[in-house]
């Protein structure tokens, strides 16, 4: 049986659940010291001085880094990545929480006592809290994409047309700030030997880190070496290098010891990014046999003030390209606060986008009176209408088809409020998913060794979705061999440079690289059976398995081939990355989502209580690990739809429940049997093995899904998120 696509176990799952798989904090470095943020109290204004006596003198304190002795950083940006104040350059104080000091001290509860004995002394600003008060600042996005593509979009005439449908929805759809909540916090340990910088660090993408730490510190890359052999989750909030990983080198430097930094829970609030409230206004207009004749989708996505950087939440791209509309109008605006930079959170843009978009569809189609697959259906793109370009592959009709069928669709009563079960209203809810597929260069070392087992070297990361294990299967399908007989190696920056592990990339990006590696470790032993027994036999004719090169009457076991030549090991490195294709194809995964939700009348208490998506995620190399992170995406979904909102105080523009007792987070009362299917596809246009993203994917449509199913359920449209018990009273 191919070995691809089987739903074998996580190589990497005994080394987890016995606790020997080692995270960036917990790596045994000789003379290690502790190092503790120390966060503003205000919201904005100036630091105009700081008093340490009481901390200089509490035991065990070695140094207090604040801007008036850090180290001056040579450059602000890394080459792949830009990385944000604060880094204790200047005395601002742009938000509450922002770090200003970093106490040193032989171990961590010393460091965190003496942290909590900082003063600052503050020039106080007034600090901007609320979005909504600040809409009159919003300015468009200088780098929208990294400066892709402009952050507005439009063709036809949107505005003309409008007026001119038989049914319009005009509404404003709001997402409130989430945060990644990873169970791993951020965490780096940093050590220098000379001017080489070792980092021990939890992050998405190692090569960035390199990078940016060495532009930071003025010194070649070579020597920064990142380390990151397991990471417990990310979300993107580990995408990019943010300042606690600096500023624990910066620590490192100025203490001459090796320094460990791990955020806590709560500074992972206001240190590592979230994804940004966003204000939606989307006016869509259908005729009466169900055609979209306009869409404008203008989107306002919370900020940090300038100084710290720039992130936009690019939620009109699903607008763009989801629906065959020849009207279309796509805006993008920032507006600032006094908060921490925002950043990418699974599937950045497309959820909350998506929420506004397949919300407002749905809207469309009840005015209407048309089934919500059947008008999705009489607006399918055959094409991107946007890019105007063929879709590379698009199986969105079978997700539809095999997700209703599933669920049971063709049992709703279409009209609202007319099921129920016992006391409760009960509701079916679909929208549509899609997120883009995404690829970066890689590269990959393959080693066979005489014994016949093989060696995977890639300088990417797994983030805990299964990355050790499909590279492992990629492999050795290519090797012909046991899954079991392949090695494989990620985390370390001194291996062969591969992408960061975010925009659901790395089997796209990282996979052909280790299919190219292996097949070329496979050619060349193909070539020394050739030169040794089957002269002239093509390819074909040949077969690598179970430690031997099969040919035309019999088998060349490879320890004979490799002994010949006096070697012990064959092996190859490649290089990956996309064709012309995608200048030709447009390349999106697409999905189906069904919820069921029963709402109970008196209470106002939402509940999922079935869960069917299917998607069209390309070829899938492990049917397990992608199960796994199709109902992860769903699960967080039922978060955004539900439960999850960071609180910013009004008054001072702290975070409030900056906790996960507070944060609410899906628990498994709050998660029903999720159905993941995986509906046939396979897109060789977009890399050799024919896989699409499957990390976000599953998370965008999940919020309007629900919202839609609640409307069903009870006649009320939800267009602020979360979905609260007051929205449901208030009906
Ligand atoms: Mo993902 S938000 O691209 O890590």
């Amino acid at each position: 049986m191919a070995i691809l696509g089987q739903p074998i176990d996580r190589i990497d799952g005994r080394l987890k659940v016995t606790g020997a798989a080692r995270y960036a904090a917990e790596f045994a470095v000789p003379d290690l010291v502790h190092a503790v943020l120390v966060e503003s109290t205000i919201g904005a204004g100036q630091i105009t001085d700081f008093d340490l006596t009481e901390a200089q003198a509490m035991p065990g304190v070695i140094a207090i880094v604040t801007p008036q002795n850090a180290i001056r950083l040579s450059d602000k940006k890394g080459s792949q990545q830009t990385v944000h104040a604060p880094l204790l350059q200047d005395m601002e104080v742009h938000y509450n929480g922002q770090h200003i000091a970093v106490v040193v001290a032989d171990t961590f509860d010393r460091a965190t006592a003496a942290a909590a004995r900082v003063r600052a002394q503050y020039q106080p600003g007034e600090p901007v809290t609320r979005m909504e008060s600040a809409l009159d600042q919003a300015y468009a996005p200088k780098h929208f994409r990294n400066g892709s593509r402009p952050p507005d979009s439009r063709r036809g005439d949107p505005d003309t047309t409008f007026a001119t449908g038989a049914v319009r929805v005009q509404a404003t759809y709001v997402t409130p700030i989430e945060n990644h909540n990873p169970m791993e916090p951020h965490a780096t340990i940093a050590r220098w030997d000379g001017d080489k910088l070792t980092v021990w660090h939890a992050t998405q993408g190692i090569s960035g880190t390199q990078q940016s730490l060495a532009a930071l510190f003025g010194i070649d890359a070579q020597n920064v070496r990142v380390i990151c052999p397991f990471v417990g989750g990310g979300f993107g909030c580990k995408g990019n290098t943010w300042p606690p990983a600096v500023l624990a080198a910066m620590a490192a430097k100025i203490v001459g010891r090796p320094v460990k930094l791990v955020v806590t829970r709560a500074q992972m609030f206001t240190s590592n990014g979230y994804r940004p409230e966003t204000i939606q206004k989307l006016s869509f207009a259908a005729s009466a046999d169900g055609r979209l004749v306009s869409m404008r989708h203008d989107g306002f996505s919370q900020m940090s003030m300038p100084a710290l950087g720039e992130y936009s939440e690019p939620v009109g791209l699903p607008t763009e390209m989801l629906y065959d509309c020849v009207n279309v109008a796509v805006t993008h605006r920032l507006v600032p606060t006094n908060a921490s930079l925002p950043t990418y959170m699974r599937a950045p843009g497309e959820a909350p986008g998506n929420f506004a978009l397949e919300s407002a569809i749905d809207e469309l189609a009840a005015g209407l009176r048309i089934d919500p697959i059947d008008f999705r259906l009489r607006n399918y793109a055959e094409r991107d209408p946007h890019e105007n370009k063929p879709f590379a592959s698009k199986a969105l009709r079978a997700c539809y088809a095999m997700g209703a069928d599933a669920f049971g669709w063709l049992r709703r009563n279409p009209v609202p409020r007319s099921m129920r079960n016992g006391r409760y209203l009960v509701g079916m809810g679909m929208a549509t998913s899609t997120y883009p597929t995404h690829r970066m260069p890689a590269d990959a070392r393959v080693q066979l060794g005489a014994n016949g087992v093989a060696l995977v070297q890639v300088g990417s990361q797994d983030l805990g979705t299964g990355t050790y294990t499909v590279m492992a299967q990629t492999a050795a399908a290519a090797l012909g061999l046991p899954v079991g007989r392949v090695r494989v190696e990620l985390g370390d920056s001194n291996l062969p440079k591969a992408p960061v592990s975010g925009g659901s990339m790395t089997v796209a990006s990282v996979g052909p690289a280790v299919l190219a590696a292996a097949q070329s470790v496979r050619a060349k032993l193909f070539d020394m059976a050739r030169a040794d027994r089957w002269q002239g036999a093509p390819d074909d004719a040949l077969r690598l398995a179970d430690g031997a090169v099969f040919g035309p009457d019999g088998r060349m076991p490879i320890a004979e081939l490799m002994a010949r030549r006096g070697i012990d090991a064959v092996d190859a490195t490649a290089h990956a990355e996309q064709g012309p294709e995608k200048d030709q194809y447009s390349m999106h995964a697409f999905g189906a989502q069904f919820a069921e939700v029963w709402v109970d009348p008196d209470l106002g208490e939402v509940r999922i209580r079935r869960y069917v998506g299917a998607f069209d995620c390309g070829h899938v190399l492990n049917a397990k690990t992608a199960r796994s992170q199709l109902i992860g995406g769903i699960v967080y979904g039922i978060g955004m739809a539900l439960l999850e909102q960071t609180h910013v105080d009004e008054e001072t523009g702290r975070v409030v429940n900056s906790n996960i007792s507070e944060y609410l987070v899906p628990v498994n009362a709050d998660v029903p049997s999720i159905e993941a299917i995986i509906v046939p596809s396979d897109d060789r246009l977009s890399n050799s093995l024919g896989a699409k993203g499957i990390g976000e994917l599953p998370m965008v449509g999940v919020a309007a899904a629900v919202a839609n199913a609640v409307w069903h359920a009870t006649g009320v449209r939800v267009r602020r998120l979360p979905i609260r018990v007051e929205d449901m009273l208030a009906s």
